[in-house]
């Protein structure tokens, strides 16, 4: 285990990890706090990432890849600047989250997991995201949106694409 002598990292992110390492009892305990935060930073978990955050925790690359191979909110692909995510777990099944899920295939042009040619947009089937009683919800990064029907989707995908999605305020 050692802070590296040149890091992939911007210096807030480095001197965040190098934080992260002292907060816990154990140091793996700041492995996955630590793939977040450089997956903000980087889009996607590198091969560079996982060597980096490997030799700052002490652990093997493999130890890395096994956690990320569970974690399904780590990536190791890049995903577009908006990834959507639509919940078609029961409460957003039950409301239409397939349905959700099938327009936007159909307005992206792209399937699971994959990028729009443009690099804009990415979108994921995933499990509960917390919004339940909303349902159906989506979360494009890191901002919500719920009680979904096909043209407030539709609404939704026009505002990021003429920048004024939440996160592009
Ligand atoms: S089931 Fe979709 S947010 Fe919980």
């Amino acid at each position: 285990m050692s802070t590296p002598a040149t890091t992939i990292f911007s210096p807030e992110t480095a001197a965040r990890f190098d934080r992260l390492v002292t907060l816990y009892p154990v140091r793996r305990s700041a492995l996955i706090p630590m793939l977040l935060y450089a997956q903000d930073e980087v889009g996607y978990i590198s091969d560079e990432v996982v060597k980096e955050v490997a030799q700052r925790i002490g652990i093997t690359e493999l130890d890395v890849r096994n956690v990320l191979s569970y974690y399904s909110m780590l990536r190791t692909k890049p995903a577009g600047k908006y990834n959507i995510q639509v919940c078609t777990n029961i409460s957003c099944m039950l409301r239409g989250g397939y349905e959700i899920l099938e327009h936007c295939k159909q307005r992206l042009g792209i399937g699971h997991k994959e990028v729009t040619p443009d690099g804009q947009f990415s979108l994921e089937e995933v499990e509960c995201i917390g919004a339940c009683c909303w349902a159906p919800a989506i979360q494009v990064n890191y901002d919500f949106y719920d009680e979904l029907t096909p043209e407030k989707m539709d609404a939704v995908l026009e505002e990021y694409k003429t920048g004024r999605g939440k996160e592009t305020r």
